[in-house]
């Protein structure tokens, strides 16, 4: 039994189910194996297995690609073959995701949606993309990663996984550590601080050592608000009291 078919074997009791179609198998489990991931996947908290897309290529070579239609530079992934690898995996409910630079940004939200759910099914890109007939006739969900482009949708999976995997019960060391992360509440984190006490002449924030646990709260709320009126207006806008904030609070230390 080789390292595929185990880890298959393995995927099939989880409750929450990664399955990446990919032409480069050996990327995972890549960083989805280290810290806490690897040790909720041990534990059989979430399962991962890799479909090798070049397994349902066409003819002696396992042709995958070709030219795109009107011409231009590089290659396509034909839809025939993606269509046959995500119709040899038995997605059992689980979304189907395509990484592409073209999809809705990937959120904190669809995250938390995503480990709601029983896991989710993932097409990696090469090439120029994916001919666009099997993302229709196959329901692919384009999720961005952000405005740049990847050399292929490999790094995205991992990206998406673990974001998603991480917020399932019992993956995070401690929950309570989710609750105030950035967007959790619209905001961005306030900045954090440890020992030493005082580094390279820079002090801790007096506030953080007042042992009030009320002024700590506030300080933090009042810096999560000015960083992310300062880097993030988008957010900011949407945030329900963005407003209420006077501008001086913001306008320190938040660049
Ligand atoms: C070289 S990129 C293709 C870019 C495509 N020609 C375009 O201009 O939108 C190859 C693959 O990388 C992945 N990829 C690249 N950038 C990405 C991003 N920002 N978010 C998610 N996936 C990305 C996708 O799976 C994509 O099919």
């Amino acid at each position: 039994m080789d390292d595929r078919t185990a880890s298959f074997r393995y995927v099939t009791a989880m409750t929450f189910n990664a399955t990446i179609i990919t032409l480069y198998p050996e990327a995972f489990p890549g960083a989805l194996d280290v810290s806490i991931l690897a040790r909720a996947r041990k534990q059989g908290l979430w399962g991962l297995e890799t479909v090798d897309l070049r397994d349902f290529g066409i003819g002696k070579h396992r042709k995958v690609d070709d030219t795109p239609a009107g011409g231009g530079a590089g290659l396509v992934l034909r839809a025939d073959v993606a269509a046959a690898a995500i119709d040899a995996v038995a997605a059992e409910g689980r979304p189907l995701l395509y990484p592409s630079p073209r999809g809705k940004p990937f959120s904190q939200v669809r995250a938390h949606e995503l480990a709601a759910g029983p896991g989710m099914v993932v097409l990696c890109g090469r090439f120029e993309g994916l001919d666009e007939r099997v993302i229709e006739a196959r329901g692919l969900e384009e999720v961005s990663l952000g405005d740049f482009v990847l050399a292929g949708g490999e790094v995205a999976a991992q990206a998406l996984i673990e974001a998603t995997v991480r917020l399932l019960p019992g993956v995070a060391g401690n929950a309570a550590s989710l609750d105030e992360e950035s967007f959790e509440t619209g905001l961005l984190e306030y900045p954090l601080y440890t020992a030493p006490r005082v580094w390279e002449g820079r002090d801790i924030p007096l506030e953080l050592l007042s042992g009030n646990h009320g002024r700590i709260k506030e300080w933090r709320l009042n810096r999560s608000k000015a960083l992310t009126r300062a880097r993030r207006p988008d957010l900011w806008a949407a945030y329900p009291s963005g407003t209420d904030l006077r501008a001086s609070e913001t306008d320190d230390e938040c660049n």
